[in-house]
């Protein structure tokens, strides 16, 4: 069935059952998005993609939020603009955003200031290398969950990472903390693609910034392969 709404002062006519993203998607208008990922099932916990919804007091977060009838959407208000610019402010004082170029971008469009919470306690982690497949920087982790979706079920089914700890403590990780190699992980490579921020990264991307050149790198990989 066809329903009927305003987006930004425009009716957009679209069938039930699309969320606010999709239909802003489909029509050009601009949300962003940090833990929604195509591949992954949303599950709205950054809020970067909050929209105000005439009627709500909270806004609301697009990824998850269905289009209905006669509904009045605001994506750019004032209130929005705000609101995406203190959650940027806040991701960028508790973690290192220096390779994530897409919420860098954001910091630019929104003018957020990188420094507006300068006792923010930061999210600090050794970084894990214990695989031939990738390395773990969990001070880059901003706890998305697309990592942790993709190696559940959607995509993979292995659920060898998952969230451990509270609160600020909360970080993603492996069960007991067992090293990559002694979980069900199959070294697929999923979750280093979907996640936004360099928290998880190709071991050969790593070796190279390390100052290893590929000849090196390709030594290496190929003593691994007669070891086993
Ligand atoms: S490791 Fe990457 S994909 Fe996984 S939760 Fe952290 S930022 Fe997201
Ligand atoms: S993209 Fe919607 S809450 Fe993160």
């Amino acid at each position: 069935m066809a329903i009927s709404f305003m987006m930004d002062g425009k009716e957009v006519v679209v069938e039930e059952g699309k969320t606010l993203l999709e239909v802003a998607r489909e029509n050009g208008v601009d949300i962003p998005t940090i833990c929604f990922h195509e591949a992954t099932t949303a599950n709205a916990l950054c809020r970067i993609c909050v929209v105000e919804v005439e009627g709500m007091r909270m806004l609301q977060p697009a990824c998850i939020v269905r289009a209905a009838n006669q509904m009045k959407v605001q994506t750019r208000s004032e209130k929005v603009i705000r609101a995406r610019k203190t959650i940027l402010e806040m991701l960028v004082s508790t973690m290192d955003l220096s390779e994530a170029p897409e919420i860098q971008k954001m910091m630019k469009e929104y003018g957020a200031d990188s420094n507006r919470f300068p006792n923010a306690e930061r999210r600090e982690s050794a970084i894990k290398d214990d695989n031939p497949m990738f390395v773990r920087d969990y001070s880059k982790c901003l706890l998305c969950w697309r990592c942790v979706q993709v190696c559940a079920d959607d995509a993979q089914y292995t659920f060898a990472i998952n969230f451990e700890g509270r609160g600020f403590e909360t970080q993603i990780g492996t069960f007991f903390d067992s090293p990559i190699p002694e979980t069900s992980c199959v070294l697929c490579g999923q979750c280093v693609a979907v996640c936004p921020t360099g928290a998880l990264k190709p071991k050969r991307e790593f070796l190279l910034e390390q100052g290893m050149s590929p000849q090196e790198i390709g030594i290496l990989n190929s003593g691994r392969k007669k070891r086993k």
